[in-house]
């Protein structure tokens, strides 16, 4: 499906403000996709319909995930903030046929995971640095993110988990193991 018809889809899963950070998402997507010479379509559609599944309760999203009896950690599970790229890779898939490297980018657009394409960074950053995001250094961020797009992730990462923990909630292993693999693999 096209760009213009995968749009016309996820309105009917997002409300308005959501809908515009995904097409904000794209957006960054694109250029970031010039920027590293990615295939475009590929990982427009992938960043426009990462959050297509993020306004499904909780409940549902774990029974989707039962019953189509997709890989989450049991940690995950109980957690639950990746649940959505888990449910929303699954979606796509099925209903859109989106290949395999665009699944696993929507997949783990929340934690990362270690090796990472091009494709599945870009999806990644993109979704932390689009224009409706408002935070402390973020300006920094998403110029970094076109020098040094590693580095970009890691200081994400870095905040992420720091937040986390300041706010007393867990660390899911994933975002550690994507830092980690980041931080051994860098200046290699
Ligand atoms: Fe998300
Ligand atoms: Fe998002």
């Amino acid at each position: 499906m096209e760009i213009e018809g995968l749009k016309k889809e996820l309105k009917k899963y997002l409300k308005e403000d959501r809908y515009k950070h995904s097409i904000c998402v794209m957006e960054m997507s694109e250029k970031l996709a010039n920027h590293y010479n990615v295939n475009k379509q590929k990982v427009m559609k992938a960043a426009l319909m990462h959050d297509l599944a993020k306004e499904l309760p909780f409940d549902e999203l774990k029974k989707y995930i039962i019953k189509n009896s997709i890989y989450v950690s049991k940690i995950e599970m109980s957690v639950g903030v990746t649940l959505h790229g888990k449910v929303a890779a699954d979606i796509c898939r099925k209903k859109y046929g989106f290949d395999k490297e665009m699944c696993i980018a929507i997949s783990n657009h929340t934690t990362g995971k270690p090796k990472m394409s091009m494709l599945e960074k870009i999806v990644f950053i993109a979704d932390k640095i689009d224009e409706t995001r408002k935070y402390e250094g973020i300006e920094e961020l998403r110029k970094l993110a076109f020098k040094d797009i590693d580095e970009a992730i890691l200081q994400n990462i870095d905040n992420t988990i720091s937040n986390n923990m300041k706010k007393g909630r867990p660390i899911l292993e994933e975002s550690i193991k994507t830092r980690n693999y980041i931080l051994i693999n860098k200046n290699k």
